[in-house]
């Protein structure tokens, strides 16, 4: 048994904020965020959106390209560490407003969640235990950025992006995988305040602590270490090698790491996908919504072979190999 992927959909808030917006808010230009990192500008949630807002709509229309109602669903997985509450998970409150009935839970494994979830559902659909898994990877990061962190509030978008991962008959789907994990230095990327080891509080609750906190260069370096690595022994699981790869759509932080990366893999820039002029970093959600724009703008085909890689918080890092066969007319 195969794991295909049958259905794809997106959403980020109305909302931009452009780096000129930035320029207003905190000490930082246009010329720095372009030159460091690519980015030009991301979206963020309205006051009233959340992860849930944007996970139930890429969800709806992952399931409409499916051809699926949410009763097919055997399982939801929300990959998210901005959920709308610490709990429930955010996947309870996607089947309820989708009507579904199956089994639902968050994971979390930031900015590499959704290749976490993949990795999942493709382990419930191989083993012939589930027919349609759907695997969303939703960030609402703006609401725990501190907006006058200039490391940070430049980086970060909200979005979401979904997968329908189906049983199939057919060769194809999640071919090969990897993921690992590094928790030996979690105060290189990590939300200090709101967790049961330093609980929010009157005191902390307006400090930076309450907020993202990251060692950029750190997380920057174990990046580019990591990500050929991982993006290759995927494909060795597949069978496969980098040249093999039509497109390369990795987790979208830094242009300088996506650029390094792909010659790591000596990937020229046609078979690389990038969106993270328009999206900031999104985390979880980077990775499938870079796959819904691919798949948009017609640059995956049935039998295109894709590679995937992601890193973030924990340490985490992930990578699928996979080919892709739904029809995308
Ligand atoms: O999904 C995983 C999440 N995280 C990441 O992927 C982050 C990975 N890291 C990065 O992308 C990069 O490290 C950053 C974009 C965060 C920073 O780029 P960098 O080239 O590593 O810059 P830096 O941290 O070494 O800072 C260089 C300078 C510093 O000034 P001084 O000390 O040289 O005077 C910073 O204070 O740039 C300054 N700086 C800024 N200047 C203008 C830092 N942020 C800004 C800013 N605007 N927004």
């Amino acid at each position: 048994m195969y794991s295909a992927i049958t259905g794809w959909g997106m959403s980020v808030p109305s909302r931009i904020l452009t780096n000129a917006d930035l320029e207003r808010i905190v000490d930082t230009s246009d010329e720095w965020i372009v030159s460091r990192t690519g980015i030009r500008e991301r979206h963020i949630a309205a006051p009233d959106e959340s992860a849930s807002t944007l996970a139930i709509r890429a969800a709806r229309q992952a399931l409409e390209r499916a051809d699926l109602m949410p009763t097919d669903l055997d399982m939801i997985i929300v990959a998210t560490v901005t959920g709308d509450y610490t709990f429930p998970a955010t996947a309870c409150l996607v089947q309820d407003a989708l009507g579904a009935s199956c089994p639902a839970f968050d994971i979390q494994a930031a900015c590499t969640g959704w290749i976490y979830g993949m990795v999942m559902a493709h382990q419930f659909v191989t083993s012939g235990t589930a027919q349609n898994v759907l695997v969303i990877g939703v960030e609402v990061l703006s609401k725990i950025t501190d907006m006058s962190d200039r490391a940070t509030c430049v980086l970060f978008g909200d979005g979401a992006g979904a997968a329908i991962v189906s049983a199939s008959e057919t060769l194809g789907g999640i071919l090969g995988w990897t993921l690992g994990a590094d928790g030996a230095r979690p105060e290189q990327l990590y939300r200090p305040a709101g967790g049961s080891r330093n609980p929010l509080t009157r005191e902390n609750i307006a400090t930076h602590d309450a907020y993202i906190n990251m060692m950029g260069s750190e997380v920057f370096k174990f990046a580019t270490r990591t990500m050929g690595t991982a993006m290759e022994e995927a494909l060795a699981k597949a069978n496969l090698t980098a040249h093999d790869i039509d497109l390369f759509i990795p987790h979208q932080a830094n242009l300088r790491i996506i650029e390094a990366a792909s010659k790591r893999l000596e990937l020229p820039p046609e078979k690389v996908f990038v969106n993270i002029e328009k999206y900031g970093n999104t985390s979880a959600a980077a990775i499938p919504i870079a796959l819904c724009e691919a798949v948009e703008q017609g640059r995956v085909k049935p039998g295109s072979k894709l590679g995937c890689v992601a890193f973030g918080a924990g340490l985490t890092w992930g990578a699928l190999a996979l080919q892709w066969t739904a029809p995308v007319d």
